[in-house]
């Protein structure tokens, strides 16, 4: 296959991750005998700064000729701690949601065996929780009419049959390929915009009969996905449930930066790490750059390359596995590696060699036995 790919690297940490991204790509395309073409563009407070907007129409067209974009993470604190900012980075990120029809963002929660007891569940709750976060991405109050003035201020969350209808579809489709096992997360109680979901998916279950589908309020989802988080197969929810449940979804797994995501919709798939762009480690090299990496994961998987993708999540499971990893997911006296040294463990079938000779130089010998297994699978 022939892919081209637009890569937008944007702040804080993003170009550290994004690196490491571009580079696992290469190397499983390498591998498989696929053809893989890069555009860079610039995006979030990096594009303000050179040209005064977040998402350039440049960029745009970069990502609209592109078969996938693989994007890191925008934002920066010089414009948080100022309200009065006419521009922000996070509109690039909803501008380019909104201009490619992004609606649905696929946020997967999983759990890496050797990592629960970094979650703040108890282990025997955290371990083979495995679900899926659906939320709808162009929609409610993130894009609804809004209004502020000294006194008074407001957002407009309104959906259309047709947004609820196409996003449903997915949350039902990617059950059918699951455990079958559906949850219609709401606020039907109070709101008027959820009891129309609700009302769309109670006309919609039928098609799906082997879906068990279930509704429930977001409050009380809120507060399952800590209790029960193997309760969930797949869950659908409207933009700002989906933003707020899916950061708490995140921890679970023991680190944010394990999770990928997929925004897809009409035009060029996005595929970016749920995390942000934690400015006050950039440059550091100290970010995991797993979920950039397992993000390569899914975009191979989009486009039915199943086999690239199980690689790549084979061998983030092996490294994992031999404690080659960042800082923050560390056993305790453990090396701690950086953003790059856990990048190269991961990268190209030419660069194998190297990256064992640099590995023997700092780890004890039973480690690098463990390491025979990421050798063999690349
Ligand atoms: C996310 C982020 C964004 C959102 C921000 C950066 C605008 O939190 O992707 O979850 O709220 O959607
Ligand atoms: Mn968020």
């Amino acid at each position: 296959m022939d892919f081209k790919i637009a890569v937008l690297a944007g702040d804080g940490i993003g170009p550290e991750i994004s690196v490491q991204g571009v580079e696992v790509m290469s190397a499983v395309c390498e591998k498989f005998g696929h053809k893989v073409n890069y555009e860079y563009a610039i995006c979030g407070a990096d594009a303000i700064d050179k040209v005064g907007d977040p998402f350039p129409e440049e960029t745009y067209r970069v990502c609209k000729n592109a078969d996938a974009v693989l994007f890191s993470a925008v934002g920066d604190p010089k414009f948080d701690n100022d309200p009065t900012a006419k521009v922000r980075p996070e509109q690039g990120l909803l501008a380019m949601r909104k201009k490619l029809g992004l609606f649905a963002n696929i946020r997967p929660v999983q759990t890496f065996k050797c990592l629960v007891h970094k979650s703040p569940l108890r282990a025997e709750l955290v371990e083979g929780a495995d679900f899926l976060c659906i939320r709808e991405l162009t929609g409610g109050m993130y894009f609804g009419e809004k209004y502020q003035d000294n006194d008074k201020a407001y957002d407009t969350n309104m959906y259309t049959r047709p947004e609820i209808e196409r996003i449903l579809k997915v949350g039902f489709e990617y059950a059918m390929k699951r455990r079958k096992h559906l949850t219609v997360v709401d606020k039907a109680n109070v709101l008027a915009s959820s009891r129309l979901w609700r009302q769309i998916a109670q006309e919609m279950a039928p098609q799906y009969p082997e879906v068990t589908t279930d509704y429930m309020f977001v409050d009380n989802a809120a507060m399952k996905m800590i209790q029960e988080p193997k309760f969930f197969d797949v869950m659908v929810t409207e933009n700002t449930f989906g933003d707020i449940l899916t950061d708490e979804g995140s921890v679970i797994s023991g680190s944010m930066g394990l999770l990928p995501s997929a925004s897809t919709g009409e035009s060029t798939p996005v595929f970016e790490p749920i995390h942000g762009s934690w400015p006050q480690a950039k440059g550091l090299n100290i970010a995991n750059p797993l979920a950039q990496i397992l993000s390569v994961a899914m975009l191979f998987e989009y486009f039915d390359c199943k086999a690239e993708g199980a690689l790549i999540r084979k061998a983030v499971d092996a490294s994992l596995d031999a404690n080659v990893r960042t800082p923050e997911i560390q056993v305790e006296g453990g090396e701690k590696f950086g953003t790059k040294e856990v990048g190269a463990l991961l990268i190209t079938s030419g660069k194998h060699d190297l990256v064992f000779r640099f590995i023997k130089q700092i780890t004890m010998p039973e480690k690098i036995l463990s390491f025979s297994g990421i050798l063999l699978i690349f």
